[in-house]
């Protein structure tokens, strides 16, 4: 029995798509191709170049893999694009979610887990922020979020699937094992832009803001490395499969770090200095967002095993150097 990854060739889903073929599970991946790459999908997993709106696709492939277990990575993700184009982002994240849900309930998939994220908090409020905490997502990319979370849960509700939703925060680093990392050419993610500077494909780091009200005047984000992330989606799917109820999990490791601290990680990483620039805050950009992560570990008994600023950036690195040069 298979399981389904919908944007297993992008950067978080191939991560998954790896740790599940690493302990044994057969997996079907569906992915469009407009952000992934598809020498980032394990060579064991069965690839689909297609669209999860693609309802008889997706039908097909529900039954043929006798599939009852999808993960739901595929989406869009650039926040300042949203802006500007939120019909586009409603339609692939929301609408084709839609698409994708209706085909998974048509053809009785059991379990489905969802990759939401951070920005759908109030970023006013008391930090660190548990799952129940206020929302209020500010761009069109957190509303689709929240919009498809609510969907799942007003699905959960009518129809026998069971979902977790997993918000992630600033998921970063990449696989150990070099097999895949960050790919997406339009990724601003700081650590990856960092690893850019780094090996000179960057000319300099931008930090955006240097007057928030924290210890250094920059931003403050809890980094989570990309392979413990993996890891909670295995335990999300192993806690469905015994018959868990439907439920949301904040993944992060609960500690913030401001940019000014990861570029001090960076520069004793690689033994040197980075050139940087400091520009004026981003619009939308909060100044602090950390996790309570109490819940995964209470409920899942996930436990963090990469969560070093060193390792995270020397992953971040090792894959920039393969991935521009493979
Ligand atoms: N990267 C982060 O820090 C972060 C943080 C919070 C949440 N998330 C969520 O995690 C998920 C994965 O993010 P990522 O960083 O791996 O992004 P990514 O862009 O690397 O991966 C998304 C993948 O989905 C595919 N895709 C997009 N639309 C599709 C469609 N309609 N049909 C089929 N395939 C489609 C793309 O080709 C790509 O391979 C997203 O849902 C994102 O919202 C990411």
């Amino acid at each position: 029995m298979a399981v389904l990854v919908t944007g297993g060739a992008g950067y978080i889903g191939s991560h998954v798509g790896h740790a599940l073929l690493d302990r044994g599970e057969q997996v079907v991946v569906l992915d469009n191709l407009s952000t992934g790459n598809r020498a980032c999908v394990g060579e064991d997993a069965v690839f689909v170049e297609g669209d999860i709106a693609d309802d008889s696709l997706v039908g097909s492939l529900l039954r043929h893999h006798a599939i009852r277990s999808v993960l739901h990575f595929a989406g869009s993700i650039v926040v300042p694009e949203s802006v500007a184009d939120p019909l586009g982002y409603y339609e692939n994240n929301v609408v084709r979610s839609r698409a994708l849900i209706q085909a998974c309930v048509g053809a009785g998939v059991e379990h489905f887990i969802f990759s939401s994220t951070a920005t759908v908090y109030d970023a006013e409020a008391p930090q660190p922020l548990a799952e129940d905490e206020r929302k209020a997502p500010i761009s069109p990319y957190a509303r689709s979020k929240l919009m498809t979370e609510w969907m799942l849960e007003d699905v959960s509700r009518a129809h026998p699937m069971r979902h977790m939703v997993l918000r992630y925060f600033n998921v970063a680093g990449a696989d150990p094992q070099g097999r895949t990392g960050q790919s997406s050419p339009r990724a601003t993610h700081l650590i990856k832009r960092a690893a850019q500077v780094a090996l000179g494909r960057v000319p300099q780091l931008d930090i955006f803001g240097t007057d928030y009200p924290t210890a250094d005047g920059t931003g403050v984000r809890d980094y989570i490395h990309v392979a413990d992330l993996a890891a909670a989606h295995l335990l999300a799917l192993d806690a469905l499969r015994a018959g868990a109820p439907s439920a949301v999990y904040n993944c992060g490791y609960g500690r913030g770090l401001s940019v000014r601290d990861v570029i001090s990680g960076v520069e004793r990483v690689i033994g040197g200095r980075l050139a940087v620039l400091e520009s004026a805050r981003r619009p939308g950009d909060p100044p602090v967002l950390i996790s309570d992560p109490s819940r995964i570990k209470r409920a899942l008994g996930w436990t963090p095993r990469h969560d070093d600023l060193d390792e995270i950036v020397r992953s971040a690195i090792d894959w920039e150097r393969r991935f521009n040069t493979g």
